[in-house]
């Protein structure tokens, strides 16, 4: 009998038959036209993410393939709409004799957690104003254990393990040289507006350690990270007794980091540290999302369209 390959997703080709070991990101019931019932899931793994399928799918399909769950599949990859797709013949949940752990199978960011906490915290010690200092240092110290594993999202951009401080250490490195060429910006306010302005996803999202993310808790689908994120800094600023213009400033560089009344902001930036924030924070999100794309996007060929990047087309050059 022929051996069949473990594999990955970013090693799969057409045609192939391989077995794998992957995380159910999502996995709904659906039904075909023929009526038969079928699950329609998002694999992921270290690499990558795929649509698989299990065309007449059993309740003991279902059960096996719940969200966040490790299972071991045996599948067939075929092409639809230029994207890889698998259809499940055999599926099975992990064992502890497969010798995998989920840790195994997570995305994470490049650096270790704790070498990027103590990044920012040098970001911090570089804040001259002592109130706007104190201000940060007390906030990001009060979310410290889950900053070490949050992902920024939960889909889309940083949606990875420690993705949050690796976006806002990204952002910080950034804003620094930008501060070397526009000497005029306040570095204290640029450092304290990212540092703060997606803190509070740590409340608006339901993550594991691992870095999932389950669900939106209740407030986070009812007010949402910008303004729980305003609301933690106005509490924290006045149980301080911190000057109030510097708050409001604060407040408003994360009232308007998204820009875009459709993206959750209700007003544009209104000085030239919070245009700042928005930029960079625009710029790192698309720059991870184009680089994560183009992963899994052969030489001289074009991407699907990327909902996320004003689903353009990304073309991965040879140079
Ligand atoms: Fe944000
Ligand atoms: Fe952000």
């Amino acid at each position: 009998m022929m051996e069949v390959k473990i594999k990955t997703i970013n090693q799969l080709e057409v045609g192939e038959v391989f077995q794998g070991f992957f995380i159910v990101k999502s996995a709904e019931a659906k039904f075909a036209a023929n009526n038969s019932k079928y699950l329609d899931l998002i694999l992921g793994d270290k690499t990558g993410e795929i649509n698989a399928k299990i065309w007449d799918c059993t309740e003991e399909h279902e059960s096996i393939c719940c969200i966040n769950a490790v299972i071991k599949i045996q599948a067939e990859v075929s092409q639809w709409k230029e994207r890889l797709q698998l259809t499940i013949r055999r599926v099975r949940p992990l064992t502890e004799k497969d010798g995998i752990k989920m840790e195994d199978l997570i995305k994470a960011a490049p650096y270790s957690p704790q070498s990027m906490y103590e990044e920012i915290q040098q970001y911090i010690a570089k804040i001259k104003d002592r109130e706007i200092q104190k201000l940060v240092g007390t906030i990001i110290e009060g979310q410290k254990e889950k900053l070490l594993y949050f992902p920024a999202a939960q889909k889309n951009h940083h949606a990875i393990k420690s993705g949050l401080i690796y976006h806002i250490l990204n952002m910080l490195k950034t804003g620094e040289k930008i501060c070397q060429v526009y000497t005029f910006l306040n570095t204290d306010l640029l450092y304290a507006g990212i540092l703060l302005h997606d803190i509070a996803k740590v409340e608006e999202l339901d993550a594991n350690e691992l870095g999932i993310v389950s669900d939106y808790t209740k407030e986070g689908q009812l007010l949402g990270h910008i303004i729980q994120g305003i609301k933690l800094i106005d509490f924290t600023a006045e149980k301080l007794g911190i000057k109030r213009e510097k708050s409001l400033l604060l407040q408003h560089m994360v009232l308007a980091h998204h820009s875009e009344p459709e993206f959750g902001s209700p007003k544009r930036p209104m000085f030239p540290e919070a245009e700042v924030l928005h930029v960079l924070d625009l710029l790192d999100a698309n720059l991870y999302t184009m680089k994560d794309v183009l992963e899994n996007v052969e030489e001289e060929k074009f991407s699907e369209k990327i909902w996320s990047l004003n689903s353009r087309k990304i073309y991965k050059h040879s140079l």
